[in-house]
């Protein structure tokens, strides 16, 4: 279906044409700490070099994504740890019921039947239900969308797997229309893609444009980019290793492009899922360079991630008496001052306000 199409299709569904809409601050990475209290998804990375010199207000008080510290991946095909999914539910930010590469080729007609019953019976609480779909290129994605949007309750958010190409948010469009039938939806559906290659890594920036051009026709708005590590490293011919080097270059590039745009990023699978020292030790390196939450495999790693990807009291208290601190200095005309021991100047205040966007958001979903 070529675009223009497409965007027909958009707009009948929801009836919508091109609406300017509110996009959302994605919890401690604001793009924008300008006077104005909103963007339109009309922003580009550009619009940060324009607003970057404007006075800074306390706090970014756009609407807030939900946090995403940890995204727990089930598999939809095994009905033992769906069910566990009854105890797990409520402690993790978001569940993810796997259609993908946790399920074997001959189980994806029982992933996708599990998962429609797990999203109508499984008490998800404040807990996300995701599901991953498979890929576009992988001949399954659409009988996967079809299933999972059949029942009464639908998934809040879709995760696509091996983005690299504008074709393929274009595919998920006319297939996600296709599914969703009648069902009128306006943003309901948030989307949340990965990069898993070179080729979508060379590419994202381009990917992301298009999606929140898509997002304008109230289908779905896209909310954050999953770096796939394990795939990415099969594509470049990397051999993963502990401290994970051969992908450092890459997650930081999907962490600041992601982050140009106002959205999430979620850092790689630390899939020795017994070795938490290991884990709590790249969860944490993971929100220093700007990660938003991590992706988990087992749920003893939920609370390390989560733990890591949410500023200590300690940080809040500190990140609060700077704020103070600096429009004190402010009204007196002082630029840089001593805060603590340390030189604090505008980079420093933008910092903890970061700290207080996470901690609200946090405290939002509670
Ligand atoms: N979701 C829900 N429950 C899970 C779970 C998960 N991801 N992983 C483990 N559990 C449950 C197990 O069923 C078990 O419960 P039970 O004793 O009532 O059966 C309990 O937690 C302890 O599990 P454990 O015995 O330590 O692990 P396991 O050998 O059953 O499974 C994995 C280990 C890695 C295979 C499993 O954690 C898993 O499948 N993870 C997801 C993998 C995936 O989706 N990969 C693709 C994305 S990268
Ligand atoms: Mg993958």
């Amino acid at each position: 279906m070529i675009i223009s199409t497409l965007c027909r299709h958009i707009q009948r569904l929801t009836g919508t044409s091109r609406p300017r809409v509110v996009r959302l601050a994605a919890n401690g990475v604001p793009k924008t700490r300008s006077l104005s209290s909103t963007t339109t998804s009309n922003s580009t990375a550009d619009d940060v070099k324009s607003t970057a010199d404007a006075p800074p207000e306390m706090i970014d008080n756009r609407p807030l994504a939900r946090p995403r510290r940890a995204l727990l991946y089930c598999p939809g095909s095994d009905a033992r740890k769906v069910a566990k999914l009854s105890h797990i539910c409520g402690t993790v930010d978001s569940v993810v019921l796997d259609c993908e590469d946790g399920v074997a080729h001959n189980k994806k007609e029982e992933a996708r039947h599990g998962i429609r019953e797990a999203i109508q019976t499984v008490p998800f609480g404040r807990s996300e239900c995701a599901v991953r779909i498979n890929s576009m290129d992988s001949g399954f994605a659409e009988e996967d969308l079809n299933v999972v949007f059949s029942g009464e309750k639908i998934p809040k958010t879709i995760l696509l797997p091996k983005v690299e190409t504008k074709e393929h948010l274009d595919s998920f469009c006319e297939k996600l229309i296709k599914a969703l039938g009648k069902r009128k939806t306006s943003r309901d559906i948030h989307l949340l893609t990965y990069v898993e290659s070179a080729k979508g890594l060379l590419n994202l920036k381009d990917v992301i444009t298009h999606a929140i051009e898509l997002s304008e026709y109230n289908l779905f708005s896209l909310e954050g980019i999953v770096f796939g590590s394990d795939d990415f490293c099969a594509s470049i011919g990397a051999t993963r290793t502990a401290g994970a080097s051969e992908t450092l270059m890459a997650r930081q590039q999907v962490v600041v492009t992601a982050k140009a745009y106002d959205l999430q990023a979620i850092d790689v699978v630390y899939i020795d899922f017994k070795d938490i020292d290991g884990l709590r030790a790249q969860s944490e390196s993971g929100a220093k360079m700007g990660f938003t939450g991590k992706q988990a495999i087992h749920p003893t790693q939920v609370d390390v991630i989560q733990a890591a990807f949410t500023p200590s009291a300690e940080r809040i208290q500190w990140a609060t008496r700077l704020v103070d601190e600096y429009h004190k200095s402010q009204s007196e005309g002082k630029g840089a001052f001593v805060f603590e021991g340390q030189m604090i100047d505008r980079p420093l205040l933008l910092q903890a306000l970061n700290i207080i966007d996470i901690s609200r958001a946090v405290q939002t979903n509670k």
